[in-house]
């Protein structure tokens, strides 16, 4: 396996490229893979998450040849073993050298309940590897912070406090989620839905230190048209990219944006 440790990830902005179901053979995800690889390989401040669908986690598990990315799986079933047609374990995820699982994403959320969202995330951190937990309003109305902090609460009432730098929330407003039509989160919005996140975590928590430990992401309709905006105005600790993550193309151009952003940050 090549070896990346939380440090060499921590320093970077993270892309997490969730495939989603977009990607219908062998010879695509490798396809796809491997034009992506040529460009992250020579990228200083992007690290990159590529969740491919579970049948194709060990093949690009086996082209990964750099620090600068690792694999990730779109959901893991709670339990190591046993009888759950159709699942794939979270042990299972693990031996595929998985070292971050989506969770709790609304497009899953109709087919699981709050508490299996909860015991997933145990059992990710439990086999060592990090959940990215997708928290996000149905819409922007007078109940929108009500329902983020319900969601916290279903998912943290339940799982251990002990890690919480294993933590990465992805705040993903669900009318911001996939589709043409769709427009992104404002970097405002954004803020503003971090402070509310966070403050709740730091009930949860009942400490600011394990808030600080978590990084937080955005995903929702992101591209390279819109991806400044979050780079300029937030300090958002990376993206989670769906419609344009099978996109070689606006991917790379999305690399260059953060790239050039982080490197003027730093001559300031
Ligand atoms: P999108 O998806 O970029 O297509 O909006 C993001 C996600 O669902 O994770």
């Amino acid at each position: 396996m090549w070896y990346t440790t939380s440090t060499m990830i921590n320093k970077k902005k993270l892309l997490i490229a969730n495939w989603k179901m977009n990607v219908t053979s062998q010879k695509e995800a490798e396809g796809l893979f491997l034009s992506i690889r040529n460009v992250i390989t020579r990228l200083n401040h992007t690290h990159m998450i590529c969740c491919p669908p579970h049948i194709y986690l060990n093949q690009v598990a086996e082209h990964v040849n750099s620090n600068n990315y690792t694999v990730g799986a779109q959901d893991a079933y709670a339990e190591e073993s046993g009888s759950r047609t159709g699942e794939t374990s979270v042990l299972m995820i693990k031996n595929a050298e998985v070292g971050h699982v989506i969770l709790g994403h609304s497009e899953r959320r109709h087919l699981e309940t709050k508490l299996d969202v909860a015991r997933k995330v145990s059992a990710v951190l439990e086999h060592g590897m990090k959940p990215i937990i997708c928290i996000g309003e149905e819409q922007r109305d007078k109940n929108w912070k009500k329902e983020i902090q319900q969601q916290l609460k279903d998912v943290f009432d339940r799982v251990s406090k002990k890690e919480p730098e294993n933590i990465i929330i992805a705040y993903e407003p669900i009318w911001a989620i996939s589709g043409d039509k769709k427009s992104p989160a404002t970097s405002v919005q954004y803020n503003e839905s971090i402070a509310v996140i966070k403050e709740e975590l730091k009930k949860i928590f009942r400490t600011q230190k394990a808030v600080e430990e978590m990084k937080f992401v955005y995903g929702g309709s992101l591209d390279d048209k819109n991806i400044e905006d979050f780079l300029k105005n937030t300090d958002t600790d990376g993206f989670l990219v769906g419609r344009v993550s099978h996109d070689p193309r606006i991917l790379m151009s999305m690399f260059r944006l953060i790239e050039t952003h982080v490197e003027n940050e730093e001559e300031l």
